[in-house]
């Protein structure tokens, strides 16, 4: 595998593998630290972003490489309407891979047709981000020590976030998985995701609108922030931003060993009275995702064989 655009493109093999590589990069990083020496890691950010951007950076610094790049579309050509496809032709003569992240759906895709190096999508438009979803992935397994036979109830905006689309298709191919839905009506999982992904694999799932009503049976609960930037208009993004605000009262009915996510930023949906509560995953999330972008950054190195 050259690229990774959607978490599909990485069999649950490579996912073992990619986790087994970053929990060693965890116990022995001096072991890791001079691989990519020499090495330049190019972002491409043409959406803001704090967490994906900069822990490729300081993965990439910590494997001994460099990096070079853009945080947003206007310090870059395109604001002279330079095309993806050029951009990553001209990228793949300066760095050895390409993190990119975009508004719209489909463009790291496009840059991977004409880049000469390894792209790797950090995220594009409502659609994937499946470094995220490896980020997710390293901490389930780091807080749960499982794949199989869990139940997670993914909360928020379901329709918009793009987060939720790529766990959902990484959890879908693994055994026991039971998904609760749960989102205002207005931020429904989208059907593709439910028929394509959900159905297609035979995962029993549920909507609803409560959060109180599910909590009891969850052993992971998602939360995820209501997308303002992708909103049609501010009126229903006003009416809609504070659906969910999870509390420690209403934590009360869960289980002991519940792992609250959220791929962060947060805004008000979970109340920072949470943070003390040690099924509080979400900063140990974040750290995970440095992790497991440096065992990324490996393995298309090598299979491309730039180290
Ligand atoms: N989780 C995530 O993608 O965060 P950023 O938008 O800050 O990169």
């Amino acid at each position: 595998m050259k690229n990774l655009i959607s978490i599909l493109d990485l069999s649950l093999e490579e996912i073992d593998e990619l986790i087994a590589t970053a929990n060693d990069i965890i116990a022995n990083p001096t072991k890791y630290q001079d691989i990519c020496r020499y090495k330049k890691l190019a972002t491409l950010f043409y959406e803001p972003s704090t967490r994906t951007r900069l822990s490729f950076e300081a993965a990439m610094l910590e494997l001994g490489g460099s990096v070079l790049g853009f945080s947003e579309a206007n310090s870059s050509s395109a604001a002279k309407g330079e095309s993806v496809a050029d951009t990553a032709q001209t990228i793949s003569c300066y760095a050895d891979i390409i993190a990119m992240r975009h508004p719209k759906e489909g463009a790291p895709y496009v840059c991977a047709q004409h880049a000469s190096i390894p792209v790797i999508n950090a995220g594009d438009g409502g659609h994937n981000h499946p470094t995220q979803t490896l980020t997710d992935l390293l901490t389930i397994y780091r807080e749960k020590g499982r794949f199989d036979n869990l139940t997670i109830g993914f909360c928020g905006d379901l329709k918009f976030g793009r987060t939720v689309h790529s766990l959902i298709q990484a959890m879908s191919r693994y055994t026991g998985i039971k998904v609760v839905l749960i989102s205002p009506v207005e931020l429904k999982l989208p059907s593709y995701i439910k028929k394509d992904v959900l159905k297609a694999n035979n995962i029993p799932y549920v909507q609803t609108t409560s959060l109180e009503e599910v909590m009891p049976e969850l052993d992971i609960l998602y939360m995820t922030r209501v997308q303002r930037e992708r909103f049609f208009n501010e009126e229903d993004y006003l009416r809609l931003k504070d659906s969910y605000i999870l509390t420690p009262e209403k934590l009360k009915t869960a289980k002991e060993d519940l792992a609250i996510m959220h791929p962060l930023p947060r805004v008000n949906e979970i109340s920072v009275a949470v943070d003390k509560d040690p099924r509080a995953c979400y900063f140990r999330q974040v750290l995970n995702g440095k992790y497991i972008r440096m065992a990324l950054i490996l393995k298309l190195l090598k299979e491309a064989g730039r180290i």
